[in-house]
């Protein structure tokens, strides 16, 4: 956990000690004073991001102006019956894993900022991607193979009752991107709508890294406090389900990037 004194202004050591946990994994914890409006916060979480080179964020249907998205309960409104805005669990993932375009525009970055955590619950798992690639290579580089096909992975088309709001998704797990040369992923654990590659290799890679997510001894669990975020090369995580707390409830600010820490890619 990395203190931040000031987030629109970060010292050079805050700056180093972040920049070198990235480096080495792919993700920080960092923490900062909490007490400050919402839309203070919110520039604050910006200028954080655009301090290590992530400046393009991702057009989602549910961001506000800022391209920042509340992830909180609701119970009306353009969001309601996605997971994300509910108090149920959210298994195993990357950011974005269904709006992959290519390995060079993909969700490279994702920040998580929490305002308010849950009296119970909403604890955060998260993996490097780079141990899960090393775990399955060392299992059986044909995981890899498997796993680095460009149609591994495919998300059907998702309708809603207004018509279609996105397209089908097909695309590999891993893929190096050639801007930076660093492995990229995209995955998700859910059973449903997700359709992987019909071939007995990839169903055995699947099967691999979802022991390896269950019980590999570098996935890191912690439940985000108030002022507490993560910043991170869009890592593996998860989210067990939470318990409303009586004051407003659980909220996180999520910031998504295309481009990597420390890269200027766009
Ligand atoms: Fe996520």
């Amino acid at each position: 956990m990395v203190e931040i004194r000031d987030p629109n202004e970060l010292t050079a050591r805050e700056k180093t000690a972040i920049s070198e946990r990235c480096l080495k994994s792919n993700m920080a914890l960092y923490v900062f004073p909490a007490n400050r409006s919402e839309w203070e916060l919110r520039r604050s979480l910006r200028t954080l991001g655009a301090t290590f080179g992530l400046n393009t964020l991702e057009d989602h249907r549910s961001a506000e102006a800022d391209g920042i998205v509340r992830i909180e309960v609701v119970q009306s409104g353009g969001r309601l019956g996605y997971i994300p805005y509910s108090d149920r669990p959210i298994s195993w993932h990357t950011d974005g894993y269904y709006n992959f375009e290519s390995a060079a525009h993909y969700i490279g970055a994702m920040l998580l900022h929490c305002v308010r955590s849950a009296d119970e619950g909403g604890d955060n798992r998260l993996l490097d991607p780079e141990i899960a690639y090393i775990r399955l290579r060392d299992l059986d580089p044909g995981h890899i193979d498997a796993l680095m096909h460009p149609a591994a992975m495919r998300i059907p088309a998702n309708f809603e009752d207004n018509g279609q709001v996105r397209a089908e998704n097909v695309g590999p797990v891993f893929f190096v991107d050639p801007t930076t040369g660093t492995l990229g992923m995209r995955y998700t654990a859910r059973k449903r709508n997700i359709a992987w590659r019909d071939d007995e290799q990839t169903r055995r890679a699947v099967s691999a890294l979802e022991h390896i997510l269950e019980t590999d001894p570098l996935v890191l669990r912690l439940r985000l406090q108030p002022g507490q975020g993560l910043i991170c090369n869009n890592v593996l995580h998860d989210r067990s389900a939470f318990a409303a707390s009586n004051e407003g409830g659980r909220l996180l600010f999520r910031v998504r990037y295309r481009g990597r820490i420390g890269s200027n890619a766009t």
